[in-house]
């Protein structure tokens, strides 16, 4: 059984500058929760209550939110306010969270490896990045991928179809369709232009890795932007057959972009209060 998830949250989040000069990206708030916060309960949902959060510096602030507020639980103890912290209280009581630092922003590759330390190497686990905020239907995404998961044994990465003059933004993969959603991937290339690209399908923040990615993480050198890529340590891992690829049942919110972040924002209000 899958029991840890991996949150690379070290990134500067440099497209929300001011909003993230002193303030994590990962806490922003979509209408009253942070985006974070939507991430650890998927991966709950999905069976993975050891979640392992890389951070940085600056990023005091995701440790303090999953932890206990004496101060103001004292405060609302007894008043209707008490029921918004339920949801927050729940994860607390049923993850156990642990904390380690990246030094130096060096990619999705060296945070995941940073992660290392956390995840060990006994079993697969699973990698969320926070700001793609994912609604599966019906099952929360990665509830979905561990269940393809117990059915392979391989690598899943999540993939969604993009119109091709955005593909430069994504990971790509080159893939067999094995039906029902899944493909085997044969390779992947980190933000190709739409020319070279070898498919629309594009890689999203939903990964599910066997161990052995620290290995290969170790000896992949840096990639595109100079960063450690984790695309390029995968497609190792694709050339031998190890990697699937999962186009799930849902929808995706880029909460990294601006746009994305808005539409979520919309979306949850519509949902939450009927946009009134
Ligand atoms: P992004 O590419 O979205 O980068 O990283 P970013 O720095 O967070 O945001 P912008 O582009 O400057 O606005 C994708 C994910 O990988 C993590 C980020 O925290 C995010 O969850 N990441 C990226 C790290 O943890 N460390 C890194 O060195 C790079």
């Amino acid at each position: 059984m899958i029991r840890k998830c991996l949150f690379p949250a070290a990134g500067y989040g440099t497209r929300f500058l001011p909003a993230t000069k002193a303030m994590p990206k990962e806490v922003l708030p979509i209408v009253d929760k942070p985006l974070i916060q939507y991430g650890v309960e998927e991966a709950l949902a999905a069976g993975m209550d050891n979640i392992a959060i890389v951070t940085g510096r600056g990023k005091r602030a995701i440790a303090d939110h999953f932890d206990i507020s004496y101060e103001l639980e004292h405060q609302i103890s007894g008043t209707s306010k008490e029921d918004k912290l339920g949801g927050i209280r729940h994860l607390i009581e049923h993850c156990v969270f642990s904390y380690t630092r990246q030094i130096e922003m060096k990619g999705l590759g060296h945070a995941i490896l940073t992660g290392e330390t956390l995840i060990g190497h006994e079993d697969a686990f699973g990698v969320i990045l926070a700001d793609d905020l994912c609604l599966g239907e019906p099952d929360p995404v990665m509830k979905q991928m561990v269940d393809l998961y117990n059915q392979h044994n391989a690598c899943i990465i999540a993939i969604e179809e993009v119109p091709m003059e955005e593909v430069y933004k994504y990971g790509v993969i080159d893939a067999q369709d094995m039906g029902n959603g899944v493909y085997k991937v044969n390779a992947m290339v980190e933000k190709p232009a739409a020319e070279d690209a070898p498919s629309n399908l594009a890689i999203i923040g939903r990964y599910i890795l066997t161990p052995e990615i620290f290995d290969v993480l170790r000896d992949t050198p840096p990639g595109k932007g100079g960063e450690l890529q984790i695309t390029d340590a995968l497609n190792t891992m694709a050339g031998e057959g190890k990697v699937l690829a999962y186009k799930f049942n849902g929808k995706r919110f880029d909460c990294g972009s601006v746009e994305g972040f808005v539409n979520a924002t919309n979306y949850f209000f519509d949902k939450l209060y009927g946009g009134s």
